[in-house]
């Protein structure tokens, strides 16, 4: 990082109806600087990131890149002058290739005599993969490849165009450890070639590793910038929060009942084999592992969104068979999947209207099937305090809310089911540190009311504060299960390893 200021914000204001989403906020980052932005769910990080590269117009406030202030109409005008982004959803034109992706837009650079020339198109997109080491191929459909190969192809694509900024909103929330490696590696190479990078995450973990200084957002205020290297962890959740968090893990003691679950031998041919484990009441179960060991695979059978080939599943000592997420539901199962915000949310839909369709029924008058609106209404006022969700409005459009409040939605959701047994498939992932330990406080009060929790995730920390017991899963098998006593972070590693 040198002390050359390459971007600089200063006083900009955004509002929404009704939202004041960004409040004279700042912004400044150097030549060559992994700058970490953070802040809670809803804080205004994604607004701001939209206003510098034009797909949002600003208020008011002054922007200026390399030297000179500029007001971006359009992304393609933050591009041509050298700011990229890579969004908290993917971008890519999924029917397209590796190769058609990174270029899109300028394909000008490969046309000869009005021609475009696929073939020096796609030689320089491999001279590109070799060069970052990436082992993906120029031909390859994005729509059958990895989400972490999708973020790489993203980032690639910003280096094809040149970009002097990148704009990284929340890349690693779908990344497995060693994908974050690999991401890792680029970006000290990019910015070792003066490349300013944006890297807005909520792990502290991440942003210790990677960041020079890190800039804090809060409730559309700009709270101050560090340099990471000044700031210990705890410092650091203070401004996001503003106040101490004193425990993360607050697990509390639950009583611990008979069998609710029990998964037999249950194989799914080509995702998991031969998985047993059974689920007390009381109890949250954690899963260990690696993305790919089978965890969701395991998970949406027993929602009933997948079939097993083999095994049994016994729901409070009774043998089941479970068709449909809905017939899960009557059985008394709930499930926040991992990918919610792409498969759990409708976007045309209100706020309202997304938490309660897993719960209508139980809504509606005696035989009439007509929804009792006040009783609907108070409920969602309710679960919208209880998880914390920002939102001006109960039926403002779900896709007008920050991307960690809209995963709160689906959370609340599954929780206003009342499930006798609720599946977490990386419940805070992309949640914020506050809204974090909220999660972790209501899963505890859960169980102490006697429901049961799986918990997937691949966070050890997580599952080691919150599980009653551990069962850890590699390339399809469940490999080891263990007390949370017995349980250290080494001890999982080794496991979740092989
Ligand atoms: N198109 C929109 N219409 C109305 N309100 C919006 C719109 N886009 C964003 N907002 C509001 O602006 C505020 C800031 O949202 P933003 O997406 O910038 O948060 P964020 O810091 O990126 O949060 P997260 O960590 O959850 O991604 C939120 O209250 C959000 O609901
Ligand atoms: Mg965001």
């Amino acid at each position: 990082m040198t002390n050359q200021v390459i971007l600089s914000v200063e006083g900009v204001s955004k509002s929404f109806l009704g939202t004041k989403a960004l409040n004279k906020v700042s912004l400044e980052v150097c030549e060559g600087e992994v700058h970490g932005v953070i802040g809670e769910n809803g804080a205004g990080k994604s607004t701001l990131m939209n206003t510098i590269f034009g797909s949002l117009q600003r208020d008011e406030g002054t922007i200026r890149f390399m030297g000179e202030e500029v007001n971006f109409k359009y992304p393609a005008d933050a591009l041509k002058a050298g700011i990229s982004m890579i969004h908290q959803e993917t971008s890519l034109v999924q029917q397209f290739t590796a190769s058609e992706n990174i270029w899109l837009g300028m394909e000008d650079r490969f046309v000869k005599n009005g021609v475009l020339d696929n073939g020096a198109r796609d030689e320089a997109t491999k001279k590109l993969f070799e060069e970052y080491d990436l082992s993906i191929r120029h031909n390859a459909v994005v729509s059958q490849i990895s989400m972490a190969a999708c973020q790489m192809i993203e980032v690639i694509r910003a280096v094809a165009g040149n970009a002097k900024l990148i704009i990284m909103d929340e890349p690693t929330s779908s990344l497995s450890e060693n994908e974050v490696g690999v991401l890792f590696r680029i970006i000290r190479k990019l910015t070792s070639q003066g490349v300013a990078i944006i890297y807005i995450s909520h792990k502290i973990e991440e942003i210790q590793e990677i960041c020079d200084r890190v800039s804090v957002y809060r409730d559309g205020n700009y709270i101050g910038t560090r340099p990471v290297a000044d700031v210990d962890r705890n410092q650091i959740v203070s401004m996001v929060v503003g106040r101490e968090l004193t425990s993360l893990f607050p697990k509390a003691e639950a009583e611990i009942g008979d069998t609710v679950l029990e998964v037999k031998n249950l194989t799914r041919y080509g995702k998991f084999r031969d998985v047993s484990f059974t689920l007390r009441k009381g109890e949250i179960l954690g899963f260990a592992g690696l993305e790919g060991a089978g965890r969701s695979e395991v998970a949406s059978c027993i929602f009933g969104i997948d079939q097993a080939d083999e095994g049994e599943i016994l729901i409070n000592g009774k043998k089941v068979s479970i068709k449909s997420p809905s017939e899960a539901v009557e059985l008394g199962i709930g499930m926040v999947t991992e990918d919610r915000l792409r498969r759990g949310i409708i976007a045309q839909m209100s706020v309202k209207h997304n938490m309660t369709m897993a719960r209508l029924k139980k809504f509606c008058g005696k035989g009439f099937g007509i929804i009792r609106e006040r009783e609907e209404t108070g409920a969602v006022d309710e679960m919208i305090k209880t998880v914390q969700i920002k939102v001006s409005d109960r039926n403002q459009r779900i896709d007008s809310l920050s991307g960690g409040n809209q995963q709160k939605v689906i959370i609340g959701r599954w929780i206003m089911t009342t499930p006798q047994i609720l599946i977490l498939d990386e419940p805070t992932r992309g949640i914020d540190v506050g809204s974090k330990s909220e999660i972790h406080r209501l899963m505890s009060s859960f169980v102490q009311q006697g429901m049961s929790i799986i918990l997937i995730s691949s966070e050890m920390p997580e599952v080691l504060g919150m599980a009653d017991r551990i069962v850890v899963m590699r390339e399809g098998r469940a490999v080891f299960t263990c007390d949370r006593e017995e349980a250290n972070q080494e001890l999982l590693g080794k496991y979740v390893l092989g």
